[in-house]
């Protein structure tokens, strides 16, 4: 799809100034970026389902529930057959896209992951999204070769020693970014993001996250608040400001204005109604999901009350940013 170019369009938004903008300042913000919203997307907003199929994850991120040091959590993964039959006989109306997510989890991928990919490809007209975290070139090709489309795949900081610290992905930026641009230069579309108030996280580190974001070959961009999960290393520290937030994806609209930006379930945790303000403010994809509710706590992100995104719930903010559902998949299926 023509849209999806790499090209960064407005890299002269200098965003630490604007990152803390409140009142009248943040509504010409959301303002500016809701018209580049419109310029390119019209009103309408992609509706992506997801399943999280396994949690097993062999990374320790200081920042998530998942991390492999944390042994109270009950390790599962979903059959593929029982996901196939929900997806392909049981899914909501306004879904046109699936993402598959895991913690990194290579079994899943196999035994899980290529099975689904390929029968959603042969039975439903949804575009696929994974978010399976770094796997081998062998692996992604396989994944692309089945008919996933899109990689997610974030930094969470773009701070070299911030993301070490962080226990990030292989504690190595560098080879997190090389990953990136390898899956670009092989066909995949790919969304990468960041965790706006990561401990650690000073203003200028962020707006230099930010710039190394817009400057990526990407056709997607997120943004998640910082959630102090119960049992992580760092749920003594507070969460984000979810003007923050907002103002994150305000400022990734505002410089890529041609990229997919999700509003993600965590907006739901630091304010109410800050969900619905992400698609004001720019946002362009709202996520249900539809992991059976069996495992769903056992996901954990954050804490285990999840607030969990339904078909209704995803509707009802759409309509109340003034936008409706797409009925096209995020990249059309030749
Ligand atoms: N707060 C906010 N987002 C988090 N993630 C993981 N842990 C947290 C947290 N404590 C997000 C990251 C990750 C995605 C799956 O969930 O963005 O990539």
């Amino acid at each position: 799809m023509a849209s999806f170019s790499s090209a960064s369009v407005a890299p002269n938004v200098a965003a630490e100034p604007w990152l803390r903008a409140e009142g009248s300042r943040q509504e010409e913000l959301f303002a500016l970026a809701h018209a580049e919203r419109v310029r390119v997307f019209g009103d309408e907003v992609f509706v992506r389902g997801v399943v999280e199929v396994s949690n097993f994850c062999r990374q320790n991120c200081s920042y998530c529930g998942m991390r492999r040091d944390n042994r109270t959590l009950a390790r599962y993964r979903i059959e593929a057959d029982k996901l196939i039959e929900m997806l392909v006989h049981h899914r909501p109306a306004s879904i046109t896209d699936i993402n598959i997510q895991a913690g990194e989890d290579p079994v899943a991928v196999r035994e899980i992951v290529l099975p689904l990919v390929r029968a959603i490809r042969e039975h439903t007209p949804l575009g696929v999204s994974v978010c399976l975290g770094t796997l081998s070139p062998r692996e992604y090709a396989e994944l692309h070769d089945a008919g996933a489309s899109f990689y997610i795949i974030k930094l969470e900081t773009g701070d070299a020693a911030h993301y070490r610290a962080m226990n990030s992905p292989g504690r190595d930026l560098a080879k997190r970014l090389q990953a990136i641009r390898n899956l670009a230069a092989t066909g995949w579309a790919v969304s990468s993001g960041l965790i706006a108030g990561l401990p650690g996280q000073t203003d200028s580190m962020l707006a230099a996250t930010l710039d190394l974001l817009a400057e990526l070959p990407l056709a997607g961009n997120s943004v998640s608040p910082f959630i102090p999960g119960t049992e992580i290393p760092l749920s003594h520290e507070a969460a984000a400001a979810p003007e923050l937030t907002l103002n994150c994806v305000a400022l990734m609209r505002l410089r890529n204005p041609e990229r997919i930006i999700p509003a993600v379930s965590a907006m739901n945790l630091v304010g109410k109604g800050t969900y619905a303000q992400a698609i004001r403010a720019g946002a362009n994809l709202a996520t249900i999901n539809l992991t059976p509710a069996e495992w769903r706590e056992d996901y954990l992100l954050y804490t285990r009350e999840r607030f969990i995104m339904d078909e209704q719930r995803v509707l009802d903010a759409i309509d109340a940013a003034g936008c409706r559902p797409a009925a096209r998949p995020l990249i059309a299926r030749e």
